[in-house]
């Protein structure tokens, strides 16, 4: 008999050889290729034109039933679905450890199963009775969840097979392990393993199955990006642990959109619900404050209101200015004061300058230019912004401000919380009694805010 095949693969990417590197060939990390029995016994006697059935070829106008919606009640995670879950289908969520993925999953758990869904919580990672006190602590002690500690795939789908299930939760992936595949749990070949066996048990079964999954030091799902191709739904869990508030945002979706989110702040009772996000982001402001300045940010379709905050201090001649970034880009803002620099004259270059985004929020709205053009001015020339003011636009490198998606959003949100003034691209309109000053060129910012004609 021939001998198994062995193949190293790639815990990264995911990538396989049959001899071992220090260096994955693919994706380009060290240390990364563990030896895996391969999956295949592929031989090239198979002829692949004998022996399969054909299949029915079918039209795209054939009627079809829109796929049953499952709300869990928590408004803000129902959102970041697109409409709560989908029966047969499967979600990965991933996220830090300690971010919230076990106690948000719970809540949900817990919701359905009180709303009569018939649910089932299996833990790789934590004893039964760990899940059941912080049930408890959550107040969820007598939703008729039912609970186990597990990682056998294949007594896992023993048990589910025994019941019809509504709502799954396998927390974690990386601990499942499937007796079909003789690698480590963990490992990228038992990862997909276990989650394909899972998957096609909620496909058959219509069950709503949800898979947490952990991630690595650079914030993508850990093991195989294969996984994310596998299921049908990816969100994200995202914050900073050391701040209150949660980001769950929806990577990818096959049954909606993915520029919803849900917005959650982690407090005693576990996850709650913030329906107006602005309010946690906008630090209590006092007055008018050189170097801060309101940017409306996008997520999605939904507004928030966060601060951007610059320092700028002038250093004697010869010494290295420091440039400091949280929250943002730090090329974006080098590309800023450039542009400050080159085209409106500002000498910039020998300060040092600080950026920070209030309340541990991350910005990738390209509209927050403007803003930061606005607080490092403000900063560095130390006259304020008004107070009522928000500011956004995207800023093109010859110093032009460049019109950005739904102002009429953002500032339909700042009106809503008491501003009343716009600044922004040229030819946007004014809403809800926001009076609105356009600006074609940074330049003229830089006038109207220096005093300058
Ligand atoms: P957890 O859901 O275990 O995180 P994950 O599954 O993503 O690793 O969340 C654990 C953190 O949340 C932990 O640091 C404690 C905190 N927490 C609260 O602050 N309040 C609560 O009510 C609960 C249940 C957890
Ligand atoms: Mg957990």
């Amino acid at each position: 008999m021939a001998k198994a095949k062995r193949q190293y693969v790639c815990q990264n990417c995911g990538s396989a050889t049959y001899r071992w590197q220090g260096q994955c060939a693919d994706c380009g990390e060290w240390n990364t290729l563990v030896e895996e029995a391969a999956e295949t016994a592929f031989s090239a006697k198979h002829d692949l034109s004998k022996g399969g059935r054909t299949i029915a070829l079918e039209t795209l106008d054939a009627a079809s039933p829109m796929p049953e919606r499952m709300l869990c009640g928590i408004a803000e995670f129902d959102r970041a679905l697109g409409g709560g879950f989908v029966a047969g289908s499967a979600t990965l969520i991933g996220g830090d450890p300690g971010i919230g993925k076990s106690t948000l999953l719970l809540q949900a758990a817990g919701r359905l199963a009180k709303a009569g869904k018939s649910v089932v919580y299996i833990s790789g990672e934590e004893a039964a009775a760990q899940v059941r006190l912080r049930a408890q602590r959550l107040g969820l002690g007598d939703a008729p969840v039912a609970l186990a500690s597990a990682t056998s795939v294949r007594d896992i789908l023993a048990t589910l097979d025994r019941q019809t299930v509504d709502f799954v939760v396998i927390d974690s992936i990386q601990t499942m392990h499937s007796d079909l595949i003789d690698s480590a749990p963990g490992t990228v070949s038992q990862v997909r393993a276990s989650a394909q066996e899972l998957i096609r048990h909620a496909k058959d079964s219509g069950a709503a199955l949800v898979l947490v999954g952990h991630v690595t030091k650079d914030g993508t799902i850990a093991g195989p990006r294969v996984l994310e191709h596998m299921v049908d739904t990816v969100l994200a869990f995202e914050g900073e642990r050391s701040h209150q508030y949660r980001i769950l945002r929806a990577v990818k979706n096959r049954f909606g959109g993915t520029d919803e989110i849900g917005v959650f702040a982690m407090g005693d009772e576990g996850l709650g619900e913030v329906a107006n996000p602005s309010s946690l982001f906008l630090t209590d402001r006092s007055g008018d404050v050189p170097g801060s300045v309101v940017f409306p940010a996008l997520e999605g379709t939904r507004p928030v209101l966060v601060e951007v905050q610059a320092l700028t201090v002038r250093l004697a001649s010869g010494a290295t200015p420091r440039r400091a970034v949280v929250g943002w880009d730090s090329g974006r803002l080098a590309m800023v004061l450039a542009v400050l620099e080159a085209r409106c004259g500002l000498q910039m270059g020998g300060a040092e300058v600080y950026l920070n985004i209030a309340g541990g929020y991350r910005l990738t709205d390209p509209a927050a230019d403007l803003a930061v053009a606005a607080a490092l001015i403000s900063a560095f020339s130390e006259r304020p912004v008004p107070s009522d003011a928000i500011v956004f636009g995207e800023l093109s490198l010859s110093g032009e401000v460049r019109p950005v998606a739904h102002d009429a959003l953002r500032l339909r949100e700042a009106a809503k919380l008491g501003f009343s003034r716009g600044w922004g691209p040229k030819g946007m309109k004014g809403v809800n009694g926001i009076g609105v000053t356009g600006f074609g060129r940074l330049g003229e910012l830089v006038d109207l805010m220096l005093g300058r004609d």
